[in-house]
């Protein structure tokens, strides 16, 4: 009954909160349509059929009218009844993949648990015909023609990013393109499919050695336990998404902006961007075998001058 009450008491509170953080964005920000925010996408060369993977910061794209929900309308108004959408709704009780294993009790439920990711992902998990993968750290869901397709396997993965993930699968897709709106190219996962594809023969070595078995349900309550290896801690602190690698990002940018692979340009009134996922594997791949990757060290990044042909 207390703990009833005491769940109460924290979502009105929440509620209350976001209503005033959203009302500081009404008076402080311009205001964006589904409409600008759909042509926005266009200029990035976001385009029907498309299969977009999506990071994104409400926030960055100014107060947007009919908040998140709307900006999903947009992204589907740009792929077009042809098109896929791919949302991070990763739930991380923990807080780190790490911190979740050691989880005792933890059993990931997709009908019962939400996202960790952001406004957006949250909208988007909400949202009508969403397909959720299976996964106690990473699910991913997907809207649009290629969904249930890109989200089915995942809990059958070797491992988070490895074959059979939504990843692994997307980069197969057609006009399959990943999508920073407001970010900068920090918080991108797609770098990790690299990782888990290259297995051993990746640069360095970022995952613990041991393998854990996080228990979940599927759609139908049937129990699946799924492998799930924690990255190593110290290299992880030294990640490009690390708040202290602002040295890392903006190599990135440059090098893919050198590269010609990166569509720069503002979606409502966030700097965005838009890399399409083959060439974006690709170059990551010949940066790794330059010794480049999103751990690199400035004196790695010094060695190797940005957009050497
Ligand atoms: C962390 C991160 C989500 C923060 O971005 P953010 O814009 O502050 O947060 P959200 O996208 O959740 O948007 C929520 C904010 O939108 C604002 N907002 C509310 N209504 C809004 C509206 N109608 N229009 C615009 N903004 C609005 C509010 O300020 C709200 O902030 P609050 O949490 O204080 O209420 C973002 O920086 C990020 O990293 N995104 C990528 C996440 C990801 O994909 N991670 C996986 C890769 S490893």
């Amino acid at each position: 009954m207390l703990e009833r009450a005491k769940r109460a008491a924290r979502a009105a509170l929440e509620a209350w909160r976001r209503a005033a953080s959203a009302s500081h964005v009404r008076q402080s920000r311009p205001h964006v349509t589904r409409a600008t925010l759909a042509s926005g996408l266009a200029r990035l060369g976001v385009a029907p059929g498309d299969t977009l993977f999506v990071h994104s910061s409400l926030k960055s794209l100014g107060y947007v009218e009919g908040g998140a929900v709307a900006v999903i309308s947009a992204l589907q108004d740009a792929v077009g009844p042809q098109g896929t959408l791919l949302l991070p709704t990763y739930y991380l009780p923990g807080g780190s993949v790490r911190a979740t294993c050691a989880m005792p009790d933890y059993v990931f439920d997709p009908r019962r648990h939400g996202t960790h990711m952001g406004r957006l992902p949250e909208a988007f998990l909400a949202s009508d015909a969403i397909h959720r993968s299976i996964h106690p750290t990473h699910s991913v869901s997907a809207w649009g023609r290629h969904a249930a397709d890109l989200t089915e396997a995942h809990h059958r993965a070797p491992s988070i990013f490895g074959m059979g993930s939504p990843w692994q699968r997307f980069i197969a897709c057609e006009q399959a393109k990943v999508l920073g709106l407001g970010i900068s190219m920090g918080p991108v996962t797609f770098y990790h499919a690299l990782e888990d594809a290259m297995g051993d023969a990746f640069p360095v070595p970022v995952w613990e050695d041991d393998v854990k078995l996080l228990a979940c349900l599927d759609h139908a309550g049937r129990r699946w336990d799924v492998p799930v290896r924690p990255f190593d801690q110290a290299v992880a602190q030294r990640r490009i998404d690390h708040a202290s690698r602002n040295d890392l990002r903006d190599y990135f940018a440059r090098e893919f902006d050198a590269a010609g692979l990166r569509v720069n340009g503002q979606v409502g009134d966030a700097a965005s961007w838009c890399i399409p996922a083959q060439a974006f594997y690709a170059h990551l791949h010949r940066l790794a075998s330059e010794h480049v990757t999103i751990y690199a060290s400035a004196a790695q990044l010094a060695a190797r001058p940005i957009g050497r042909a």
